[in-house]
């Protein structure tokens, strides 16, 4: 599985020109798309799966700038990243919220992919693993079982985003094996300065459903050479 975070970028017609390469590479792959809000009502392809990179945790009414559940799941969205470091950070976003934001997306049956992961801060002193087991606390005190298990789980270490530093095999093998102690049903992907270099050493490991992919899925040439190399494993 391949989810393709564009973040803030592409204008209209510039997403245009991305989906028409797209058309030609994802056949072969699991691939979902999460463009900007905005560009959602002109997706158009067949071959992918549409997500979202953000959700309102309100269901609808008064909350100007809010996209709810209800209107993204209207534009056939199946899927919806929360969570997000950059969102947690930039929009003050707390565990309550995305606690909500999954329960709207689940109501609509949206499929939510759900981002956790350690500061660097926390790595250096050691916390990784208290990082992660709590937040998994967290979202399984808040759901049921059977809500969990419908969650896609993306292990994003904060320093490892738009940095160009990943983990080293030995670090991500245990930071994914809590997750999935925690989410044994689950789908886990990892997110976090993937290129089509260094994706070889996250094909080494044994606990990983698929990649969250930012900066390179603005490229469709990179994404090409990383699907072929997926392709080829
Ligand atoms: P990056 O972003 O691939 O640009 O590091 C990943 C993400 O933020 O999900």
């Amino acid at each position: 599985m391949l989810v393709l975070n564009n973040k803030c970028n592409f204008t209209k017609n510039e997403f245009i020109d991305y989906q028409k390469e797209l058309q030609e590479i994802a056949a072969t792959a699991d691939v979902i798309l999460c463009p900007t809000a905005i560009n959602i009502s002109n997706f158009n392809l067949t071959n992918i799966s549409l997500g979202a990179q953000d959700v309102s945790k309100f269901s609808k009414g008064a909350h100007t700038g809010e996209i709810s559940a209800s209107q993204l799941a209207s534009y056939n969205v199946k899927y919806c990243i929360v969570g997000h470091s950059e969102r947690r950070t930039s929009f003050h976003e707390t565990e309550n919220d995305i606690n909500l934001k999954i329960k709207n997306l689940l109501e609509n049956n949206i499929i939510p992919i759900v981002c956790l992961g350690e500061t660097l801060l926390e790595k250096q002193e050691n916390l990784t693993s208290e990082k992660l087991t709590n937040a998994a606390k967290k979202l399984k005190n808040n759901l049921t079982k059977e809500e969990v298990n419908k969650l896609i789980i993306a292990y994003e270490p904060l320093w490892a985003i738009g940095s160009g530093l990943i983990p080293n095999i030995t670090e991500l093998e245990q930071n994914l094996s809590i997750l999935k102690q925690n989410f044994p049903h689950n789908k886990i992907l990892y997110g976090g300065s993937i290129d089509t270099n260094n994706i070889k050493i996250f094909q080494e490991s044994t606990l990983l459903d698929g990649y969250l992919l930012g900066g390179l899925s603005l490229n469709p040439t990179s994404l090409k050479k990383i699907l072929k190399i997926l392709k080829n494993n």
